[in-house]
């Protein structure tokens, strides 16, 4: 395993290979730490983590706290409507105040693209030992979702040794509305540095073919991409066409709060198009499991049927694996790297 760098977590696009791996190896130590009795690691005792949530979430916020506090951390959650931000505070005066009480992990979530990238930058500049980890931004980027997800694939392929291995060569369908979605834009930096076939599928409204070219080239700020050779990305009209073949399958969620125009004839020809159900599946004459980052629109990304299903969704194993891989995030920025956790005679946390 290999140095770990990065001072933020901003954004899968600036992970290597070596970075999934240390990631993912850390994720599958702390799964297999017991949920009750003595269940916490003192790693972060002592250390003040804050969520700062400016958009609404359930499993990031939740699961960012809880992978807090099983290292041991304090954890102060912020919660925009009852703060001073009414009395005019600025978003950076507001981050500011955490870190002079202390906080030295800011989970971050924004509407707005670059919030946590900026925060970031603007604390560096200031000197400030603080270290961000996006929780999700605007259409951008959703880095701990993307890890999860990579997680509980390798898990699904190779649950003895769920490395980065384990999606090599593998052909991964994500369904539905890829525009909006900050999730599969992580999931493509991530699925396509392990080595996996990424095929997108949707109506061109909410799959542009320009997303065929997403991986082509490292993203606007960022000069090399640090996976020397990824996976291919293609686009696929027909689901039932990219089905064949398939590993697995992730839809997304439509996001209609996001959608400028009316992007969708109905949600009915939508679901008949593009929806999973056992039936569907079936057609493809393997069993598949199905992801979705959540929330589902129960009866339109996939049936209820289908979700309710834990022989074929991995929808709670999804949210169970996002506390474990936040564990290895929130430890590998606290801690500067895996050193103390793989060498118990270190005397680093
Ligand atoms: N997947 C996800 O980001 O869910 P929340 O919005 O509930 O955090």
């Amino acid at each position: 395993m290999s140095a770990w760098t990065h001072r933020h977590v901003l954004d899968l696009a600036a992970f290597s290979l070596d970075d999934y791996a240390t990631v993912l190896e850390l994720a599958q130590r702390f799964r297999a730490m017991p949920t009750s009795g003595a269940r916490k690691l003192p790693a972060l005792q002592g250390r003040l983590v804050t969520t700062l949530f400016f958009e609404p979430s359930t499993r990031t916020r939740s699961s960012f706290e809880l992978a807090a506090r099983r290292l041991s951390a304090d954890v102060v959650s912020f919660t925009p409507g009852s703060s001073s931000l009414s009395k005019g505070e600025s978003l950076l005066d507001t981050v500011r105040t955490y870190v002079a009480m202390g906080a030295e992990l800011l989970v971050v979530r924004h509407r707005a693209t670059a919030v946590p990238q900026q925060l970031a930058e603007a604390l560096d500049a200031a000197g400030e030992r603080v270290a961000v980890l996006n929780g999700g931004d605007g259409l951008h980027s959703h880095p701990s979702q993307g890890l999860l997800d990579l997680f509980t694939l390798a898990r699904h392929f190779e649950p003895e040794a769920p490395g980065p291995q384990a999606l090599q060569g593998r052909r991964i369908v994500i369904v539905g509305d890829v525009l909006h979605s900050r999730v599969a834009r992580s999931n493509l930096w991530a699925l396509t540095a392990c080595g996996a076939e990424v095929v997108l599928c949707g109506p061109p409204t909410l799959v542009p073919d320009a997303f065929a070219d997403f991986v082509a080239a490292p993203p606007p700020g960022q000069r090399h991409d640090p996976v020397p050779r990824r996976g291919r990305v293609q686009v696929q009209r027909d689901l039932d066409a990219a089905l064949q073949g398939a590993d697995a399958v992730m839809t997304l969620r439509l996001q209609q709060e996001r959608m400028q125009q009316n992007l969708l004839s109905s949600l009915e020809g939508y679901h008949q198009r593009y929806g999973l159900s056992h039936t569907r599946l079936q057609r493809g004459g393997r069993p598949l499991p199905v992801l979705h980052p959540g929330p589902v629109n129960r009866g339109v990304e996939m049936t209820g049927g289908l979700l309710d299903d834990p022989a074929v969704a991995l929808v709670d194993e999804q949210v169970r694996n996002g506390i474990p891989v936040r564990m290895a995030l929130l430890y590998l920025l606290a801690a500067g790297g895996t050193q103390s956790i793989l060498n118990p005679s270190s005397s680093r946390p």
